[in-house]
């Protein structure tokens, strides 16, 4: 089974059992402030700040809460959770652990990837030893199946296919901390959140926020997959250029690299050496690098066919818009419409980036209008 592969051992090796110890020689309050002082943001894509959101589930009164480890992991391209779960399983229990510690939660589950059948077993038997520990408050872990919808990785979506209601997202306010699984606060994190908040309570929110950039502190787990040499598993420091991560998984030839997966950004030849982090390149989980040889074409079809398949369909901007910006491409692609005609669909795009109710469609615009800006000649005036 594979195991990350390390630029810098940074994060490191990490005993069973010691995050959460730290933590139980603190106040719930006092764990929450750690992780605020670590600047630590969620691993999940939209990277907003734990400490706070911990704190916003801890101030909760109701004294129903739960804590969910979103393991739906369905971007394209991303795997990195799955190699967590398997290999570092201890780190990601020990913080759903912490977290439940510090906001009074009773109740852990993992919300699986459907695809991920193969790792029930051994999941079921990791979380039923942790169940048999002695803690000094009362938690109990358990597992929840995806059935394989991308959208469901969407905190809201992912509440409602647990509440037992089709998994699309909701309104917020209220946010799932407020009114979440079984209408009680809930608090979402990504598995990599858990596995480093594990790290931060051993080794200090100081060590942490000396790692990587101002806004970007740590390190970062990227699955890297495409036309390189070397795909697999990588943790770099926030910062890092995309040129060193080329570079380090063997990329040759690049033509472009698709950085934060299909909801991410296409990022031609001479942006290389941009920073990857919040507020530059964005630092999702998954690095997807196309040599000279592919059609970029074919692979901005690919995504949209992707996500016009995976839109819930709940409101019209994303399901409408996926749909046109598909139809669109491909009459461009048969010389049916005109420069003109794409105009409208970059329009098309703002509306959606504005509109939709949802990541998946603010999201979509993303590979369109970077693929189509890095290759316009390759795909409007061929
Ligand atoms: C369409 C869509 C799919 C998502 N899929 C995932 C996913 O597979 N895993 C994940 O952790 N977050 C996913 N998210 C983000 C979650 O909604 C949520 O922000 C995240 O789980 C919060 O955890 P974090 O604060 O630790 O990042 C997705 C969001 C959208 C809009
Ligand atoms: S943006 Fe797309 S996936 Fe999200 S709610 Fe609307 S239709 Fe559903």
């Amino acid at each position: 089974m594979s195991t990350l592969k390390e630029k810098k051992v940074v994060l490191g090796s990490y005993t069973a059992g010691s995050g959460l110890k730290a933590a139980l020689a603190m106040k719930p309050n006092e764990v929450i402030q750690q992780l605020i002082d670590s600047g630590l943001r969620g691993r999940g894509g939209a990277g907003f700040p734990t400490g706070l959101k911990w704190r916003f589930a801890a101030n909760q009164k109701d004294p129903v809460k739960s804590v969910i480890c979103n393991a739906d992991e369905g971007e394209p391209g991303t795997f990195k959770d799955r190699v967590l779960l398997i290999d570092h399983i201890e780190k990601v229990l020990d913080g759903m652990a912490i977290a439940a510690y510090a906001i009074g939660a009773k109740e852990g589950y993992i919300y699986l990837r459907g695809e991920y059948t193969h790792m029930i077993s051994a999941l079921e038997a990791q979380m039923e030893k942790y169940n048999k520990k002695k803690l000094p408050f009362e938690f109990r872990l358990s597992l929840r199946m995806g059935a394989g919808a991308y959208v469901c990785g969407e905190e809201f979506a992912l509440i409602e296919s647990m509440n037992g209601n089709r998994g699309e997202p909701r309104n917020k306010p209220p946010f799932p901390v407020q009114k979440g699984y079984l209408e009680k606060p809930t608090l979402v994190n990504n598995v990599e959140t858990y596995a480093t908040v594990s790290h931060i309570l051993v080794k200090g929110a100081d060590w942490f926020a000396g790692l990587g950039t101002d806004k970007s502190k740590g390190t970062k787990i990227f699955s890297i997959s495409g036309d390189v040499e070397r795909p697999g598993v990588y943790e770099f420091e926030m910062g890092v250029k995309l040129s060193e991560i080329l570079e380090f998984a063997g990329a040759k030839d690049t033509k472009s690299v698709q950085v934060g997966g299909f909801s991410g950004i296409n990022v031609a030849k001479d942006q290389f050496d941009r920073p990857v982090a919040f507020g530059e390149l964005p630092p999702g989980g998954s690095i997807i690098v196309f040599n000279k040889d592919r059609d970029m074409l074919k692979v901005l079809k690919n995504m949209l066919e992707f996500f016009e398949e995976e839109s819930c369909g709940q409101c019209t901007p994303c399901r409408e818009g996926t749909y046109q910006l598909l139809k669109g491409i491909n009459m461009i692609e048969r010389g049916e419409k005109s420069v003109k005609y794409f105009k409208e669909l970059v329009t098309l795009c703002e509306v959606m980036k504005d509109s939709a109710k949802c990541g998946l469609g603010q999201s979509v615009p993303n590979p369109f209008l970077s693929i189509v800006e890095n290759f316009k000649d390759e795909i409007l005036y061929k």
